[in-house]
């Protein structure tokens, strides 16, 4: 675009700075101009044909409203050259945005064969991602540049909907079934994941990131991951679970309450469970609240947490034990 052009349009707004525009977020993916083409082709059309109708209307209104007796029609009922225009344009252009559309769908459907897997997992209220062909998993979904991206998608619980806008990809995330999609970005950046599905309480921060990296730096960052907490001091590692693992949106360790309690200081302490009975925050309670939260809730607070059961390795959960025991009140 002329730069003179691109400079007023930045100024009104029309145009942002990281390459979106007034309507729409920047294109960060391969399918996201084609998705915005069909965007604008309706929405033109439809601006037109509203324009078109509204000032015909308003002319016929006036020129042919009833002033004396005269004025009323002379029976005429119909006519058929007028009535074959009206029906055939509109279907033509219903036909062509049809045609666009299902073969925007299709491409949108069918990742291509070379595509990385990545497994996608919703839960309340939190994404992971695990990647079976190394063996990581992460609550960032990470990939390369220039590399298609197919996602296999379920819920441990509700329905979610996995939507990056910068890619132009959106899909629900259903338990028991899988769903798919797929995306190919041109560059590194960073995009933001969205919940697009009422899914309770914690929806709006049901948030997370894609962050495309440089080939070299993707296959580091697989690396890193492979071995984390590898040489780590486990309160350490167990902090930055705490963080990448998404426990931070429910649980403070500073005393205040959100979903969840507040972990600071509980270890060793005795604490009420909504089923009367009391415990004493231990070890095997800990462990027991990361693999089954149902069976011992805390009084005051609602059976919201996920199961993490086959989620965290053994050395993770040691980890955030030793994190939880370390902080104090
Ligand atoms: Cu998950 Cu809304």
């Amino acid at each position: 675009m002329n730069s003179v052009y691109l400079q007023a349009a930045l100024r009104a707004g029309l145009v942002r700075n990281d390459g979106g525009t007034f309507w729409m977020p920047p294109q960060a993916s391969t399918v996201a101009s084609g998705v915005d083409e069909t965007f604008y082709f309706i929405y033109y059309l439809s601006v037109f044909f509203f324009i078109v109708i509204v000032a015909a209307m308003a002319f016929f209104a006036l020129r042919y409203r009833f002033r004396s007796e005269k004025d009323r029609t002379s029976g005429v009922t119909h006519h058929t050259g007028l009535e074959i225009v009206w029906s055939v344009i509109p279907s033509i252009l219903l036909l062509a945005i049809f045609l666009w559309g299902f073969t925007g769908f299709v491409d949108l459907s069918v990742p291509p064969g070379d595509a990385l897997n990545v497994r996608v997992t919703g839960q309340k209220w939190l994404w992971s991602f695990s990647y079976p062909d190394a063996g990581v998993t992460s609550n960032e979904l990470v990939v390369p540049e220039g590399r298609a991206v197919k996602l296999t998608m379920s819920s441990r619980d509700v329905i979610h909907s996995f939507y990056v806008p910068d890619f132009r990809v959106k899909r629900d995330v259903l338990p028991n079934r899988y769903t798919v999609v797929w995306f190919k970005t041109e560059k590194p950046g960073e995009h933001h994941v969205f919940c697009a599905e009422y899914c309770g309480t914690n929806h709006s921060r049901m948030l997370t990131k894609v962050r495309v990296l440089a080939r070299a730096d993707y296959d580091k960052w697989l690396a890193e991951t492979a071995s984390a907490g590898e040489g780590m001091d486990p309160v350490a590692f167990g902090e930055q679970l705490f963080t990448q693992k998404g426990c931070n949106a429910c649980h403070t360790v500073d005393g205040t309450k959100r979903i969840g309690p507040p972990l600071n200081g509980i270890f060793g302490h005795t604490v009420g469970l909504i089923d009367g009975t009391s415990v004493t925050v231990d070890d095997n309670y800990l462990r027991q609240s990361l693999m089954d939260p149902a069976s011992q809730v805390v009084q005051g607070f609602a059976p919201v947490m996920p199961p993490f059961k086959g989620q965290l390795k053994d050395k993770e959960v040691d980890a955030l034990i030793d994190y939880i025991k370390s902080l104090k009140e």
